[in-house]
């Protein structure tokens, strides 16, 4: 395949960071085993920070971001996939040191692809699987593993920081369509009547979870959170867990450091459980894309794109979303 195709690449002299989109050859991308032509990707967090001169994200230049892509084979050298196949791969080096999502056509390791998944009563398509992307992976993959240690639906409310960003409204969505009483933390006065559209039974402010004071514990008011805040917020959030639940956490928005004491863990049973989607095995990773076409998958999911744009929005809209304004998923259609 010699033909020129577009992808967004990110390119760095001195310390300034280019962004453009450019027309490239096969040949720019890495030799891997599944050529895929890209239809749909998303932007992340991370996505973000990809783009920043010092966003820790990308180490070598020129470089081709998108931590999560959706398409079609196009070659395979691999028996696992066939020309034709419909595919998601997202994570593990994807974005981050080996070319991404924001291209016509992506080279990517078979050990690192998943059929899209399927079913009699759901299923995906390749637009829903980008819409969810890794935000909404990490949302299930966070109820899957508040699930393992013993969450259920009669155990009280379960309260979601960060409510109206990517993991967050998808964390509420879900949680709401599996029966769980939900309670969404938000910043955005705004966006009181969008939570609770997507099933939320109350919306409470930041402040309300951590008003600048951190006591050692506090009023038990939630079973569990699904915490991509971080930072003091989730001190302040572990010290009003009930005894015996879990925070799931997976983000640090609010910042990395979290000025915690033994007491929520030593005196109330409380689980601080680590949600890492890079690396989740592929076994485990099926099973949430599994759970993702069919119990997880949100109601409505169109509604949350924040909005969808083309390869060639990306120079001006990739940077925004560390601004934190965004609702819901910035969708990427890779062919428009
Ligand atoms: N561990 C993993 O595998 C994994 C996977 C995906 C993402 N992440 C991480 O999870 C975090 C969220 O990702 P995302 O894609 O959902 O990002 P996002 O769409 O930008 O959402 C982040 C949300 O955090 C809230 N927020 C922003 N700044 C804040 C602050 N200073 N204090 C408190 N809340 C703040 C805002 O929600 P409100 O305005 O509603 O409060 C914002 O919408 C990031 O840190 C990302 O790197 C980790």
């Amino acid at each position: 395949m010699s033909e020129l195709f577009k992808a967004f690449v990110i390119d760095k002299s001195d310390s300034n960071v280019q962004l453009e989109v450019q027309e490239i050859t096969k040949d720019f991308l890495p030799d891997a085993d599944v050529l895929i032509k890209v239809h749909y990707s998303g932007i992340n967090y991370k996505d973000g920070l990809a783009s920043q001169s010092n966003g820790k994200i990308v180490s070598t230049y020129p470089f081709i971001p998108g931590v999560d892509l959706a398409g079609q084979v196009v070659q395979s050298k691999d028996r696992r996939f066939e020309k034709g196949d419909y595919v998601i791969a997202t994570s593990y080096d994807i974005g981050v040191s080996h070319y991404g999502g924001y291209s016509e056509y992506a080279s990517i390791p078979a050990d690192w692809i998943l059929p899209l998944p399927k079913s009699l009563s759901s299923g995906l398509t390749l637009k829903e699987s980008m819409i969810l992307g890794t935000a909404g992976f990490t949302s299930a993959l966070s109820i899957q593993r508040l699930e393992e240690h013993g969450l259920s639906i009669d155990d009280g409310p379960v309260v979601v920081t960060g409510a109206t960003g990517g993991v967050g409204s998808l964390a509420v969505a879900m949680l709401a369509k599996r029966g769980y009483e939900v309670i969404a933390s938000t910043g955005k006065e705004s966006e009181h009547d969008f939570l609770k559209s997507l099933g939320a039974s109350k919306v409470i402010s930041r402040e309300e979870l951590y008003d600048g004071t951190l006591k050692s514990l506090a009023s038990q008011r939630w079973a569990a959170a699904i915490d991509p805040v971080g930072g003091k917020p989730l001190a302040s959030l572990l010290s009003q867990i009930k005894s015996g639940g879990s925070v799931a956490v997976s983000g640090l928005t609010a910042g990395g450091s979290v000025p915690t004491t033994v007491y929520p863990f030593i005196l109330r049973g409380v689980n601080l459980l680590g949600i890492d989607s890079v690396f989740t095995p592929m076994s485990v990773r099926k099973q949430i894309w599994h759970r993702l076409s069919t119990d997880l998958k949100p109601n409505n999911i169109d509604s949350f794109i924040a909005k969808e744009i083309r390869l060639d929005d990306l120079p001006t809209t990739l940077p925004n979303i560390l601004d934190g304004n965004i609702r819901g998923r910035v969708l990427i259609n890779v062919n428009s």
